[in-house]
């Protein structure tokens, strides 16, 4: 089975056209010079300016890089890529406005879908933010890394297996090069989520039997399709609807509650069964409307999660894990974390801020540069990515599914073969249990 991806070519909404690329590894004599260029660079990290390049500008890259600048001293924007010249410019703009001082004197602009090719190839940035759609993820982490850039990635990682092995082997990559790869699953970093697997760990709830996770929300946006736009153009816009750009809700949302489960459990699933479907969706999206599932973990644990979107049914977002001891509650947001003992005593609780957690991710990648033991936890949200993908796997197929299948056997490679601006893509189509087939 083949896992290589071939990255778009240009051809922009602005008519120039790019290169094709194909991912590519350092290795031999340029994985040598990478290594001394990281070596050398790392006795002066301490005190050098780091720069900042943002792929995809749009709510989470402006988020992302307005708290990189925030929270930092001695950081720079220096260049931007997105599909649209205008979602650079607007970032380029209120970050202007709002870190004057931590901004480049002119806006560094790449659009189309060469964009990012043009960040990696700037040999002024040091830090590379990949906030684009998920699909891109694993492609574009592979070549930051080979690029020799630390990174700061979004979640999810990835949004089939073929995306999940591309993760892994990037992530031994930035090992080997000594590059930094912190990941956007800030719940790892907010003080209640803390607080609350420490006290577990140290027996709070007693022995764990179960947990659940909810991420119930209501609608989400969709971006129609326009007269002339192509198949490709349209989906990238609307990206959120298609499978392959998203990874359905299960993958672009609720990964978050799957990572913290992940983090309680200690290690992976064996296993996903569930079901779900789709009542309210535009004809043409391919995302389910919820999803129910139950994963298996080692020792006779199960996880049961459930996540949904639909407009005007009750939000629930949160994890609740059971003890032969007691209970521990951790909210979604800011709602904090409590723990009660079997007779439904309050015994501990802690608040938090995922404002500050989501900081907390730039000064950790930061600090971690400057310190010369750059962080990488890709592989951690590649595995709570691949959990996501495997429960969509079950749920869609209408089958039991096993972490072995998923990862080391399925051949599920969503990405489209020579992506470009005028693609024309195959019909969208939404899964139907017993009829889709587990590849
Ligand atoms: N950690 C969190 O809590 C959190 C919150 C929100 C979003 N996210 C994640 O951030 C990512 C982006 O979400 P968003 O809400 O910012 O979406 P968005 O639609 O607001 O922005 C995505 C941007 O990427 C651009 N883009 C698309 N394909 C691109 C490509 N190939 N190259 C360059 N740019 C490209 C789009 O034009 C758009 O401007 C998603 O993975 C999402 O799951 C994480």
């Amino acid at each position: 089975m083949s896992e290589k991806r071939s990255l778009p070519a240009g051809g922009r909404p602005d008519g120039v056209s790019g290169a094709l690329s194909r991912r590519c590894f350092v290795s031999g004599a340029a994985g040598a010079a990478t290594l001394m260029v990281h070596s050398s660079l790392a006795a002066t990290e301490e005190t050098r300016e780091l720069r900042l390049g943002v792929i995809g500008c749009g709510g989470r890259g402006s988020g992302a890089i307005n708290d990189s600048l925030t929270i930092n001293e001695g950081v720079r924007l220096v260049a931007t890529a997105d599909l649209f010249a205008p979602k650079c410019a607007a970032l380029w703009k209120a970050m202007r406005e709002a870190h004057p001082d931590k901004v480049a004197a002119t806006d560094s602009i790449a659009a189309g879908l060469d964009g990012w090719r043009r960040v990696l190839d700037d040999p002024s940035v040091d830090i590379v933010l990949i906030t684009t759609p998920p699909g891109f993820r694993p492609s574009y982490l592979t070549e930051a890394v080979a690029a020799g850039k630390h990174v700061f990635a979004e979640k999810p990682a990835c949004v089939d297996p073929a995306g999940y092995r591309i993760c892994l082997e990037a992530h031994d990559k930035a090992l080997a090069n000594g590059t930094a790869i912190v990941a956007g699953t800030q719940y790892r970093r907010q003080v209640n989520y803390l607080g609350a697997i420490e006290q577990i760990r140290q027996g709070a709830i007693g022995d764990l039997v179960s947990a659940s996770a909810r991420y119930c929300a209501g609608g989400i946006w969709y971006r129609p399709r326009k007269e002339g736009m192509s198949d490709a153009e349209y989906q990238l816009t609307n990206w959120m609807h298609f499978i392959w750009l998203s990874g359905d809700q299960i993958v672009e949302q609720a990964v978050h509650n799957l990572d913290t489960m992940n983090w309680v459990m200690g290690g992976n699933p064996i296993s996903a069964f569930g079901s779900g479907g789709r009542f309210t969706r535009p004809d043409d999206s391919e995302m389910w409307d919820s999803m129910s599932l139950d994963y298996e973990y080692p020792g006779n644990r199960v996880v049961s999660f459930m996540c949904r979107q639909i407009p005007g049914a009750a939000a629930d977002v949160g994890n609740v894990i059971r003890g032969t001891q007691g209970e521990c509650q951790i909210g979604g947001g800011n709602a904090g974390s409590r723990i009660f003992d079997r007779a439904g005593k309050k015994i501990w609780e802690m608040a938090g801020s995922i404002a500050d957690a989501y900081r907390q991710e730039h000064k950790d990648l930061v600090d971690s540069i400057r310190a010369g033991k750059p962080i990488v936890e890709l592989r951690q949200m590649a595995d709570s990515s691949m959990m996501a993908v495997l429960g969509r796997m079950a749920a869609y197929s209408g089958q039991k599914v096993t972490w072995k299948f998923a990862t080391e056997e399925s051949s599920l490679n969503l990405f489209p073969k020579d992506l470009a601006w005028d693609s024309t893509l195959p019909r969208p189509q939404f899964a139907i249990p017993g009829r889709t087939k587990l590849v």
